[in-house]
């Protein structure tokens, strides 16, 4: 059966690596308010792997900018390592839809561009930056510019720059969202490679049902208007074996039943 539980705190707080408590959030514009998002609660496990999905303007990225730092909550608390966020920090990386390479510089001085800030030699850098473009497949492209990289590639590489800060989480606003369809699938399939290899917590944001059921171990189905958790679904899978649908009758279960709560 499709194991379905309403958002609560998970009993092993040891665990828990992000924990956002009555979360709301409320813009204000010109001459008047909105409210982005009314009580808002989640936890994402160390090394976990959660997709929040939901339509557009349900705030979901506001959700991930106030878990950045990037965005202050109006009300409700939001910790990462037990700490509640005040500001941006090296120790969540985040990958945005948009290309966000700097354009200036080579593959692998965009990987190595936090490690510089931080203050690591040449050498260590070299480390570091081998194993990353190693693990996104780009050792070929490290003296390359961005423009003369796909999407997809584009995409890899701010993947590997944000690993190589060594982050404790992993925020990703629907990275793939511009890709075609057969480099998005690729590049899924790679990401869910590299965290299993990596072992880190990914929070990942997306509006494509079937994505979140491949990636991740729980979706968080959100409403609009305010934006709201509607659900908590269990995907646990063991639906895909290397990257191939196996058990395709819970995969369309889980799928019609995440169309129902989006349909309502
Ligand atoms: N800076 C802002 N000022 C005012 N309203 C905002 C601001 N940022 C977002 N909003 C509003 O808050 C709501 C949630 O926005 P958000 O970008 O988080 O949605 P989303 O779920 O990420 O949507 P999408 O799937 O289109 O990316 C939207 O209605 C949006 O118009
Ligand atoms: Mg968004």
């Amino acid at each position: 059966m499709l194991k379905i539980v309403k958002p609560q705190i998970a009993a092993d707080p040891v665990n828990i690596e992000i924990e956002i408590n009555g979360l709301s959030k409320v813009y204000q514009t010109k001459n008047s308010t909105f409210q982005a998002l009314e009580d808002v609660s989640l936890y994402v496990k160390n090394e976990e792997f959660v997709s929040i999905l939901g339509p557009s303007g349900c705030g979901k990225s506001t959700i991930l900018r106030i878990l950045a730092g990037l965005e202050d909550a109006t009300s409700g608390s939001v910790k990462v390592a037990g700490e509640e966020v005040n500001g941006p920090s090296a120790k969540r990386g985040m990958v945005f839809q948009s290309y966000t390479l700097f354009p200036w510089l080579t593959v692998r001085e965009n990987i190595e561009f936090g490690l510089k800030l931080k203050g690591m030699n040449a050498k260590e850098r070299k480390e570091v930056s081998d194993k990353y473009l190693e693990l996104v497949g780009l050792e070929r492209f490290a003296n390359s510019f961005g423009k003369e990289l796909s999407g997809g590639m584009k995409q890899r590489v701010a993947i590997a720059r944000s690993l190589a800060n060594n982050p404790e989480v992993l925020l990703m606003d629907e990275p793939f969202g511009a890709l075609d369809a057969q480099t998005k699938q690729s590049m899924q399939k790679l990401l869910l490679d590299i965290w299993k290899k990596e072992k880190t917590t990914i929070v990942f944001i997306t509006h494509d049902i079937d994505e979140s059921i491949f990636l991740s171990q729980r979706i968080y189905v959100m409403e609009a208007r305010p934006g709201k958790i509607k659900e908590e679904i269990n995907a646990d899978l063991h639906l895909f074996k290397n990257g191939e649908l196996v058990d395709v009758d819970r995969f369309m279960r889980i799928k019609k039943h995440i169309i129902s709560l989006l349909k309502h």
